[in-house]
């Protein structure tokens, strides 16, 4: 593992994640408390991942209000790699991206990489892939993003108007730079080094439809800031705006640190789990609690280790009064473990059962929102 102990790719995270020096590894900017207040400006309320630091870093973020206030506004661009269901991890930046959909009018493109997950998941077939991407659709829709605004496509299916442009970013990208970029090596399957591409053209879609330049933000997790360092870095060569982007930390996983991986599927909640599947996973979290209830009473617990403060704290628990309350109680020995597992089961369960009802829904509307060539 590099120096810092931990590791941070689009394909791998692993360690203790120490954001602070992600950004300079990185290169990307902290989210201050003045593009904070600027954003509200607009929004008129401070979104919770934005207070909470969740979403905390960027690039070229004040472009993008500035264009807003200025013309010639902006779309949003975010995506998914379907290598399986939809975990509450991945649902963490689409509610923001709705969010700010919502408060800023915007279109939205969201592209399934059923391409990528083919190329670099060793177990799946592109059935597989094409099959996850239609049911990670139906998350996409049940959080209720506007139809009349949001365009969805899979790459494989979309690949005449993708690859046209995908060929013009593979023109300027040379292997030494996704190697450096990415770690391939000279084992690597040719599609996977020709990927990056596809992520890329993504940001350029907007303005090819629209036949003029137009600034695009990405949402997404931090781990995907790579490929867009590599985009932003050819875009004027082919006349457009480099992309901005506004990036979050990914969610724990139930097992404690590391993102939550959709392929240990005991550390993760799917959107399809039942509420017995929900109950069981909580239940085996991993907490910052003591062996025993007589040492947690005399010591307290930890929150800051907690996989189940973590999710109140990513997720289900916006009233800082209440959280800082069950903090403090943690602490002090007051509140065990078995409380707040319970706790939390419930608040998973009444969101994944309202989410299924939307998700049925969803399944009448896919095609209102596929975007087709
Ligand atoms: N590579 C991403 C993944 O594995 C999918 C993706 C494509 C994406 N385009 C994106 C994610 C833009 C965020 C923003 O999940």
């Amino acid at each position: 593992m590099a120096e810092d102990k931990f590791i941070v790719t689009p394909w791998e995270v692993k360690g203790d994640v120490d954001y602070d020096k992600l950004t300079e590894r990185f290169g990307t900017s902290k989210i201050d408390a003045e593009l904070i207040e600027r954003m509200v400006q607009h929004t008129g309320e401070l979104h919770p991942m934005l207070k909470r630091g969740i979403f905390y870093s960027h690039r070229d973020m004040k472009w993008i209000l500035d264009a807003h206030e200025k013309g010639p506004g902006f779309v949003l661009y975010t995506g998914r790699g379907p290598s399986g269901h939809t975990h509450l991890g991945h649902l963490m930046p689409w509610v923001f991206t709705k969010w700010l959909q919502d408060k800023f009018g915007v279109e939205l493109y969201f592209q399934l990489t059923d391409d990528e997950k083919y190329m670099f998941g060793q177990d799946l077939e592109l059935e597989d892939t094409k099959r996850f991407a239609y049911e990670n659709i139906l998350d996409i829709i049940a959080l209720g993003f506007d139809k009349d605004k949001t365009h969805i496509f899979l790459d494989t299916e979309y690949a005449k108007t993708m690859y046209n442009i995908a060929i013009k970013v593979a023109k300027r990208v040379n292997f030494s730079t996704t190697k450096a970029v990415f770690g391939f090596e000279n084992s690597t399957n040719i599609g996977s080094i020709w990927f990056t591409s596809m992520q890329a053209a993504t940001a350029f879609l907007p303005s090819e439809l629209k036949g003029k330049n137009i600034p695009c933000l990405i949402p997404c997790a931090i781990d995907q800031d790579p490929h867009f360092r590599v985009t932003r870095d050819i875009a004027d060569k082919i006349g457009y705006f480099k992309p901005a982007l506004i990036h979050c930390k990914m969610l724990p996983s139930l097992a404690g640190s590391d993102k939550m991986s959709a392929s240990v599927s005991s550390s993760a909640i799917y959107t399809t789990d039942t509420p017995k599947q929900i109950k069981k996973k909580i239940g085996s979290a991993f907490t910052g609690g003591c062996v025993s209830v007589e040492e947690q009473r005399e010591k307290g617990g930890d929150p800051d280790v907690c996989a189940v403060y973590q999710y109140l704290y990513y997720f289900f628990d916006w009233d800082d009064g209440s959280l800082n309350d069950r903090k403090a109680k943690c602490r002090s020995g007051e509140l065990l473990c078995g409380h707040c597992k319970q706790y939390l089961t419930q608040k998973v369960t009444d969101f994944i059962v309202d989410h299924q009802e939307k998700r049925e829904k969803a399944k009448e509307l896919v095609e209102e929102y596929m975007l087709r060539d």
